[in-house]
């Protein structure tokens, strides 16, 4: 059983090619380049990079798979939430993939393609839940942040998410002040990894909070009057990787305590967590000190799969598949600001 998905909700062109459940190939076009002139996503270009990047990434992925496209038994395509141009450009082509194939289409959810990443492991890569256990995962990428409890495969309940920002704009916003180059979240983790994080204090917002929701914004905010108000920090190399460190840590702190109080209160034993910033080796760090602290499992997503790819939503149609799951109407529409909870 051969299936082709295709992602294109931001600012990555992603096709992947899985046989029974096992990913082939997954090939991935990055448009952070085009972007990093502006200092961040440009909806308009995204969509037209998209147009111009999906047939040779789609060529791409069946040549290092081995595979010719007669041979796709059913396509798979992210539906939403996205940007609507972009998503509109990685719908319309995989459905029209899978209507002149004559073949089932499946569209699928974004960040439900991030929340089982965490299960996606092994070579060839494939979903390995035979370990599976009731968990709270952290979905955190530059467009989402939210807490979301798992009790089973395919069964979730949307605790929390971010007010504002998301803690992946605040990485990047952050790093535009200081006049790093987009995208910022791994500009700023390479230098803090050599900065002190207690010299300059952030705010932790939300940390108190009963809530499991986030909040970046005033974060960000602090960040933008410390730099007005000792702009020297950015001429010295030290006390730059000191202010990245000291940013780094307040983000941190905020997702790994508020991940961990959501678990304890959900009384899981098990933390998973996906999205482009579980790439940030703070985070990972983190997360896995408290989770040895607390006697908690971890599953981090590899990290080639936290930012966005189409391996991981070919991931969610597999599944779909094994349990029989309705086919997606080959002119259904794009869901630009589709919840999880409406999927559940
Ligand atoms: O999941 P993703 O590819 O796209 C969205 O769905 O948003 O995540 C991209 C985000 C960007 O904000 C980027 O700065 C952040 O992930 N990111 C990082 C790191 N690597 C990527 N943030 C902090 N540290 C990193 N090492
Ligand atoms: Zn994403």
């Amino acid at each position: 059983m051969f299936l082709m998905a295709i992602e294109t909700s931001c600012d990555e062109t992603s096709v992947a090619v899985l046989k029974d459940g096992c990913v082939l190939a997954n090939a991935v076009s990055s448009q952070t380049k085009l972007h990093e002139t502006y200092g961040g996503v440009v909806p308009e270009l995204a969509s037209r990079e998209h147009l111009r990047n999906l047939m040779p990434v789609a060529r791409e992925a069946l040549e290092q798979a081995g595979v010719s496209s007669n041979e796709i038994d059913a396509v798979a395509g992210t539906r939403g939430p996205g940007l609507p141009g972009a998503l509109l450009v990685g719908l319309r082509a995989s459905q029209g993939i899978a209507f002149v194939l004559d073949r089932p289409f499946l569209g699928i959810h974004h960040h439900e393609a991030h929340l089982y990443s965490p299960w996606i492991s092994g070579d060839p890569l494939s979903l390995n839940l035979d370990d599976f256990q009731e968990n709270v995962s952290l979905i955190v990428s530059g467009g989402h942040t939210m807490l979301v409890y798992v009790s089973d495969p395919m069964e979730h309940r949307v605790l929390g998410m971010t007010v504002d920002d998301a803690a992946g704009e605040c990485f990047d916003k952050v790093a535009k002040m200081i006049g790093l180059p987009y995208p910022g979240g791994p500009e700023i983790d390479r230098l803090a990894i050599e900065g002190n994080g207690k010299i300059h204090q952030f705010p932790r917002p939300k940390l108190h909070d009963d809530s499991h929701d986030f909040s970046f914004s005033g974060l960000k905010t602090s960040a933008r009057y410390f730099i007005r108000d000792n702009p020297e920090v950015l001429e010295d190399g030290s006390s730059l990787r000191d202010l990245c460190a000291g940013v780094q840590a307040a983000i941190v702190d905020v997702l790994v305590k508020k991940t961990v109080r959501a678990a304890k209160r959900m009384g899981v034993r098990c933390l998973t967590a996906s999205g482009g910033v579980t790439c940030n080796s703070g985070l990972r760090k983190a997360l896995e000190g408290a989770c040895i602290d607390e006697g908690f499992t971890l599953r981090l997503t590899n990290q080639n799969l936290c930012t966005d790819n189409a391996a991981m939503v070919g991931m969610v149609a597999h599944m779909r598949l094994a349990n029989d799951c309705e086919f997606t109407s080959l002119d259904a529409e794009i869901i630009p600001n589709w919840s999880l909870e409406q999927l559940a």
